[in-house]
């Protein structure tokens, strides 16, 4: 009965092992040591052979009673182990929900949306509506369309950014298309006009716009608002009037606007208009260098030219056209001392005009 000795002794060995191990990897290593094939249990039950058919069945019933109290001792201890482990993760993961929540500051408008949204609102009343072109445009919808011929000063590569690098002149002599990011929003009026064909066309254009040009009162991108009114008849003092009510819905009742003869190749006759100063009412001011008239917008009856690019028949229709910088509105309307404002982006100067 030396076997049911061994196995005794083997079981108090084993039993004893997992009860003092203190990690998963002891436990495992007393697995490997004891239970696997090679382990020394089963060694042990080799000798079963050699046992005689008389006790064998006895010898082997206490093996696996020897055996299944093995397993249930490991078990236990394994599963002990996994709860201890997943207790201590979970200690170590837990949040305290008492703990006040991170504030998450709303967002705001930036000013230049808002101001967008003021001017576009006040020109709706008068029945305009938005139209949108994009942003890298051809020449012929930036230039060439506008009368803005091959000569033009403003086609210059110091103003424009040309796409893919290639200038006008180049783009012509090898017979392409030169696209550009769009230096104003007035191509919106050729696609707009091209699109619909037939008057009355009365729209706004608000948007991005590009030129190469950077300090401290010029940003390589800013914006503009466009507006085409396009009819049977339309007269000049239709435009004075359109921008007189502008003019006094956006800066106060008393504002006062002047036009002066100026040039665009896209307007004939063309004007530069101007409102009075909204920080010293036209008495003279720094604000207006002591004019008392601050410059906002350029504007004036659409050209034949642009008729005839845009598929109309300047005999048959008339228009007036302008477009004005959002940036300087803004600025002025706000009181923002410097363009770079607008850009920099900084919350504590966002905020301020937020919704
Ligand atoms: N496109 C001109 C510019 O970018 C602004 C302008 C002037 C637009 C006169 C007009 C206009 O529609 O009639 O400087």
């Amino acid at each position: 009965m030396d076997l049911l000795n061994r196995i005794s002794e083997l079981e108090g060995e084993c039993l004893k092992a997992i009860a003092v191990a203190t990690t998963a990897e002891a436990l495992q290593e007393v697995d490997l040591k004891y239970l696997s094939k090679k382990g020394l249990f089963s060694e042990c039950m080799k000798s079963l052979r050699d046992v005689s058919s008389e006790d064998r069945p006895k010898v082997g019933a206490r093996a696996n009673e020897a055996k299944t109290r093995i397993d249930a001792a490991l078990t236990a201890k394994r599963n002990a182990f996994a709860d201890e482990a997943l207790n201590a993760q979970l200690q170590s993961e837990a949040i305290d929900a008492t703990l006040p929540a991170l504030r998450r500051p709303p967002g705001s408008t930036h000013l230049i949306t808002k101001v967008m949204g003021e001017l576009v609102r006040i020109f709706q009343r008068l029945g305009f509506e938005i139209a949108d072109g994009p942003e890298v445009e051809t020449e012929f919808h930036n230039f060439d369309a506008l009368n803005m011929l091959d000569d033009h000063p403003a086609r210059d590569m110091q103003d424009t950014f040309f796409v893919g690098g290639v200038d006008g002149k180049t783009a012509k002599a090898t017979n392409q298309t030169g696209v550009v990011l769009r230096t104003h929003t007035s191509p919106v009026q050729i696609r707009t006009m091209l699109a619909k064909k037939e008057p009355p066309v009365r729209i706004l254009a608000p948007g991005a716009v590009f030129r190469s040009d950077y300090d401290v009162t010029h940003s390589p991108m800013f914006h503009q608002l466009e507006g085409l009114y396009v009819n049977k008849k339309v007269s000049f003092a239709e435009l004075k009037g359109c921008l007189l009510f502008f003019a006094r819905e956006y800066f106060g009742p008393n504002t006062q606007i002047r036009m002066r003869p100026s040039f665009f190749p896209f307007v004939e006759p063309g004007a530069e208009i101007d409102v009075s100063c909204v920080m010293c009412s036209g008495k003279g001011c720094r604000v207006c260098k002591e004019t008392g008239w601050l410059e906002i917008l350029g504007g004036g009856m659409v050209h034949p030219s642009v008729f005839k690019a845009a598929g109309m028949d300047s005999r048959l229709v008339q228009g007036f056209a302008f477009g004005m910088g959002i940036e300087r509105i803004a600025m002025l309307k706000y009181g923002v001392p410097d363009l770079r404002l607008l850009f920099e982006n900084d919350p504590r100067f966002l905020k301020q005009f937020g919704i």
